[in-house]
């Protein structure tokens, strides 16, 4: 008799990536998929006809929360307070179907905290997938405690001091969440990681060669089971869960350009930036003569409708520069023209940047982002980050540095050797495969 998995993403974009990825895995392993999603950013069923789609109907609840558009942290506690009665309904009613597939476990986001007590009161056994690092986890564990020293919030005049319990994090890499208050934020963590106890394990998108340390570190705080099965873009086809619509024709565009020659911008699905980084940003990738990709959200421009690019850029950047609204991003990394990334570091496209070996230029912003660029610039060493004020000077002087000196020829050297270690991770004698391996076996018994 068949197995279901059930799986349970948080709607947005760096979060149904990585949990659809682990769908196609899991259903290449011979498990049929049912995935709840939410009205709010839902998912386009269609694209998936091999699985099974089931709405929680969040939509009353996610107007309510327009307001909190740019608080994800409030968003997430509203959202777990509110939909424990909804998905308790999809839960049950699924659970209680006439199926040749019994149910096997259910596999919610790290942000789906109050799922796990519901699924374990329904006797469902779960796991949490972490779309994010393994360091994470322990920045997130230790929160508290900062917060409980008070050095968190940060001062101003600490920013460059080192957090001694997450080397190699400096106060400033701490994760950030707009202007929540930090107690909201430590609690909704500690909330975070005490379902983590309760779960049946932790599925993480890493791999052993880069965190194995943190793993480890995590383990003995958490004494659960550990499965790091990432890169999990490199086990499936390129995901096609965008939730805005790709422009594909800059593949063609890089076809025509150099090898190693163009640089990739983007900083994900949520990052924003004020106008006046925007028309710093423009002038710095046209100073810097380098061909290059610039991905402009819609929407992601501050107190701006519409992308207001400066008078006679697109004419300047004409030939050598491309603007798009959304681009296939694992495809363009993969590209042989694409030689740097300028990324927000969403963990995301930090892993898709190791695993087509491209250096980058880090700009984090909220969130893990600027821990992610501390590892990436201070463990592996494949970047080089772009801090204080966005000056076009500054822009061209980064650029130049990991393009066309020899430092971004160290770098380049670091990152291939990342690359491969990426590669080996998904080799079927590799960590990842084998951890998969386990995971299914461990599923396969409930
Ligand atoms: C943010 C966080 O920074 C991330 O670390 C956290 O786990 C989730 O929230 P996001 O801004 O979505 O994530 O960035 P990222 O994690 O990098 O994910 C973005 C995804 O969108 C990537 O898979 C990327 O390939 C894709 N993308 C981005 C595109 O396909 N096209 C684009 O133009 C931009």
């Amino acid at each position: 008799m068949g197995k279901r998995v059930l799986l349970f993403p948080v709607p947005y974009q760096g979060h149904i990536n990585p949990m659809l990825e682990i769908a196609a895995i899991l259903h290449s392993r011979g498990f049929s998929i049912t995935i709840f999603h939410t009205s709010f950013n839902s998912i386009d069923s269609t694209r998936y006809p091999l699985y099974r789609f089931i709405l929680v109907k969040d939509g009353e609840i996610s107007n309510q929360l327009g307001s909190l558009d740019d608080d994800m942290v409030h968003r997430v506690i509203a959202w777990n307070n509110s939909c424990e009665q909804l998905f308790y309904d999809c839960l049950t009613s699924v659970l209680s179907e006439k199926n040749e597939e019994s149910v096997a476990c259910l596999i919610r986001d790290t942000h789906w905290y109050n799922l796990q007590y519901l699924a374990n009161r329904l006797g469902v056994p779960t796991f949490v997938l972490r779309t994010g690092s393994a360091a994470t986890l322990n920045w997130y564990l230790t929160f508290p405690q900062l917060v409980q020293k008070g050095y968190i919030p940060v001062q101003e005049s600490q920013l460059n001091m080192p957090v001694i319990e997450l080397a190699p994090l400096r106060m400033r890499d701490l994760p950030r969440f707009g202007n929540c208050n930090h107690e909201v934020i430590g609690d909704s963590l500690t909330h975070s990681m005490d379902a983590i106890r309760a779960s049946s394990g932790i599925i993480v998108n890493t791999f052993d060669a880069i965190e194995s340390t943190e793993v480890e570190k995590f383990q003995k705080a958490i004494p659960v089971p550990v499965f790091c099965i990432g890169p999990l873009h490199k086990f499936t086809p390129p995901s096609r869960s965008n939730l805005l619509d790709e422009d594909g024709s800059c593949l063609e565009w890089l076809d025509k350009q150099a090898v190693g020659s163009v640089l990739y911008v983007s900083f994900g699905s949520h990052a924003c930036m004020k106008f006046e980084e925007l028309i710093e940003t423009a002038w710095g990738l046209a100073d810097s003569g380098q061909p290059f990709i610039w991905v402009i959200r819609p929407g992601s421009i501050l107190g701006k409708d519409e992308v207001e690019l400066p008078d006679r850029f697109i004419e300047v950047i004409s030939g050598h520069g491309k603007i798009i609204s959304w681009a296939p991003q694992q495809e363009v990394l993969g590209h042989a023209a694409v030689g740097a990334f300028w990324t927000h570091n969403g963990w995301n496209s930090t892993l898709e940047a190791i695993c087509e070996g491209v250096p980058m230029i880090c700009r984090p912003q909220f969130a893990d982002q600027m821990g992610n660029a501390r590892y990436v610039t201070h463990v592996w060493k494949v970047g080089i980050e772009l801090e204080g004020k966005l000056e076009r000077g500054e822009i061209v002087k980064v650029i130049k540095r990991l393009m066309k000196e020899d430092e971004g020829v160290q770098i380049w050297q670091r990152m291939r050797a990342l690359k491969h270690e990426a590669s080996l991770s998904i080799k079927s004698d590799g960590s990842s495969s084998i951890n998969i391996d386990k995971l299914v076996n461990v599923i396969s018994s409930f």
